[in-house]
């Protein structure tokens, strides 16, 4: 099924509709997040159940058009392009294990899709994110830019959720990023985190109990396993990282210039070059707007800079 274009609409097109391509266009249609989503996938009977089931809802939602099928022509002049397709974590499995796969996957359908989506801005999802970030960079050509990765804006609310709940405060209060990999090397940026403009670090607790430092590792560590303990549980992660894909886009459709850590190529951040990893950055229209120059602890350095040489040997051993 071609999908119309129309002037004037945002089209947003989706490539996977496996668990967390389908959860992302319910998301986004829930929250009106484009006029127009486009859902493709090499598997025809699947990604077309997912477009009905989408459309039976239609009367519920706000207004919007949902399209789909196996054929590219479906992205056609799409403004967003978010890759979710890609190798599936098993238990046990890490991040990194899916590399060969997903680089290979991003290698033939990135062409196709800047064929019909020439001017889209490009998101990968598809893990391990940062890994397939630079690969789709490298293998597009767009600025940097256009091409970045959902990265750690996930395990930023996974952080926000797990301090809020502890900390009993709003967690639209709790101003805290993860940064690095999105993946085992991940670090919590607790030297720079908030509650109300309170540093963490000094917080006593109000309603509950003080964030001392054993509290603040349990809860790192708790980000860092929360995809092995659900997909170990259920057999994916979908809802969360489905939300937060939505907030990425919006950011980019409404040309809000938030604060994401979405995962884009640094050039000399903290002494750290060509290797995609997420900081704090501004997302608007353009994509990667901008990155924050966030003041880092000697150790939070320290991890960062470890966690972009981890990238680094991937990147080597793939020959990206
Ligand atoms: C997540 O963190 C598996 O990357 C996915 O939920």
């Amino acid at each position: 099924m071609n999908a119309p274009v129309r002037r004037g609409t945002t089209k947003l097109a989706i490539v996977g509709a496996g668990a967390v391509g389908s959860t992302l266009a319910y998301a986004a249609l829930t929250r009106g997040t484009a006029r127009s989503v486009a859902l493709l996938d090499v598997n025809k009977q699947k990604v077309e159940a997912e477009v009905l089931d989408l459309q039976h809802g239609m009367m519920f939602i706000p207004p919007a058009e949902i399209t789909g099928g196996d054929d590219v022509e479906v992205c056609r002049g799409a403004d967003v392009v978010v890759v979710t397709a890609g190798a599936k974590q098993q238990p046990g499995q890490t991040r990194i294990d899916l590399a060969e796969a997903t680089i290979g996957l991003t290698r033939r359908i990135l062409p196709e899709l800047l064929e019909v989506a020439p001017d889209a801005i490009y998101i990968m999802v598809t893990n391990p994110v940062d890994i397939v970030t630079y690969a789709a960079q490298k293998i597009s050509g767009l600025p940097n830019e256009r091409v970045f990765g959902s990265g750690t804006v996930l395990d930023s609310s996974r952080l926000r959720a797990a301090i809020a709940l502890h900390c009993g405060v709003a967690v639209g209060n709790v101003h805290a990023y993860i940064a690095g990999e999105h993946g085992d090397s991940e670090l919590p940026l607790w030297s720079s985190a908030t509650i109300g403009g309170v540093p963490l670090l000094d917080w006593k607790g109000i309603d509950g109990p003080p964030l001392d430092a054993e509290v603040r590792d349990r809860i790192a560590h708790d980000v860092v396993d929360s995809a092995y303990r659900i997909i170990a549980g259920k057999g994916a992660t979908n809802y969360a990282v489905g939300l937060a894909a939505t907030r990425i886009i919006e950011a980019v459709l409404k040309d809000e210039h938030r604060v994401l850590t979405v995962s884009s190529k640094l050039e000399n951040y903290h002494g750290i070059s060509d290797v995609c990893l997420s900081v704090p950055s501004i997302v608007d229209s353009r994509g990667v707007a901008g990155v924050l120059e966030v003041p880092l602890s000697d150790e939070e350095r320290t991890r960062l800079r470890a966690s972009a040489d981890s990238m680094r040997a991937v990147q080597q051993r793939f020959g990206l």
